[in-house]
């Protein structure tokens, strides 16, 4: 496989200038392309021979890949394209909204086709083995899945947080913070610095750092200011199991939410162990647990 590249917003600007097809991945400049998928220095990789084998949004016809290219930047469900070089102007052009690191096993030899991908910090294989990389666009990161909504690692995670956050069991001791860095986030994570927390003030020692005791069920969620809950996504006002984690992680990650969270200076969060947050049995609880928060940002 060769890796041709060349940048969006360089493509955009200054059409076709030889350098722009270097044989190299390195340094063209990052330029915002203005495609609405953030600046970065967004480059397409090209895999000749191999084609993603996927079905395409749309087939157009382009006389040559360049022009393929210019056709998948101007549609924002557009991530990679096969380009069919027996046929020029012939439908030749698949623009896909598939990439080959989530796809990987679509991703196959061809002897018409060439597969062209937007370029993603995946390329260079951050993910342990046996997870997939899911290219975050539109802040040039990545977060790796070893299951569905089961996240190992990503990049680049930001603090949200300015002071330590600590939340207690009971008595609405919520912790809060607020955001400083707006965009839209695909899921928090929440570090463990110190402290227990507890259903059952007996428990020795302390309880666990997100549930009830060892063993239990996670117990912590993150809520707006308006208490509507926004990790995990899916609570149903009970403690809740979250794969890969336990009452005692040094840290949690939530699954990404289906539909991003868009995010605004300013805005406030807050962290609530289960029982407190619904008003449960709380009167036996005890404890306090302090995090930093971080996001995984889309854009
Ligand atoms: C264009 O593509 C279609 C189907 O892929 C094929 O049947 C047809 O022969 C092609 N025409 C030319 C001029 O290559
Ligand atoms: C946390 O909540 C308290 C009480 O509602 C509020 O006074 C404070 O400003 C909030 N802090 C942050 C960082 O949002
Ligand atoms: C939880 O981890 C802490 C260290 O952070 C440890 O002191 C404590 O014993 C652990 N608790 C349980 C119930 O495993
Ligand atoms: C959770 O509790 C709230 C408030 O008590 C209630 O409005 C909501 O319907 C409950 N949700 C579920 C899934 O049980
Ligand atoms: C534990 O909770 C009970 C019930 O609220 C309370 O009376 C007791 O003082 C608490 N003990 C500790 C150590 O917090």
């Amino acid at each position: 496989m060769s890796s041709l590249v060349f940048v969006k917003g360089f493509l955009f600007c200054h059409v076709f200038m030889p350098a722009v097809f270097s044989f190299s991945k390195s340094a063209i400049g990052s330029i915002d392309h203005g495609f609405g998928k953030h600046d970065g220095g967004t480059l397409f990789i090209e895999h000749v021979h191999y084609v993603l084998d996927v079905e395409p949004e749309i087939s157009v016809s382009t006389y040559d890949k360049i022009m393929c290219a210019f056709k998948c930047l101007h549609q924002s469900f557009c991530l990679s394209f096969n380009y069919d070089a027996r046929s020029p102007g012939n439908n030749s052009c698949e623009l896909l909204s598939k990439n080959k690191y989530t796809l990987s096993e679509r991703f196959q030899p061809s002897q018409f086709f060439n597969h062209y991908s937007l370029m993603s910090p995946c390329e260079n294989g951050p993910c342990k083995k046996g997870a997939k990389c899911n290219p975050l666009y539109g802040s040039n990161g990545y977060y790796c899945e070893r299951s569905p909504g089961s996240i190992e690692q990503g990049s680049p995670w930001i603090k949200l947080n300015k002071n330590v956050v600590c939340f207690g069991a009971k008595n609405d001791a919520f912790g809060n913070f607020t955001v400083t860095s707006h965009g839209t986030i695909l899921t928090m994570r929440l570090v463990y610095i110190s402290g227990f927390v507890t259903c059952n003030n007996r428990t020795v020692p302390y309880g666990s750092h997100w549930a009830c005791k060892k063993g239990s069920r996670i117990a912590t969620i993150v809520t707006s200011a308006a208490k509507n809950v926004i990790f995990p996504e899916d609570y149903k006002n009970k403690s809740y199991s979250l794969v890969g984690y336990h009452a005692n992680s040094s840290e949690l990650v939530f699954p990404p939410r289906s539909k991003p969270l868009k995010v605004t200076n300013g805005e406030e969060y807050q962290i609530w162990y289960n029982e407190d947050f619904v008003n449960g049995e709380e009167f036996n609880n005890g404890g306090q647990t302090c995090v930093n928060v971080y996001a995984l940002y889309e854009s």
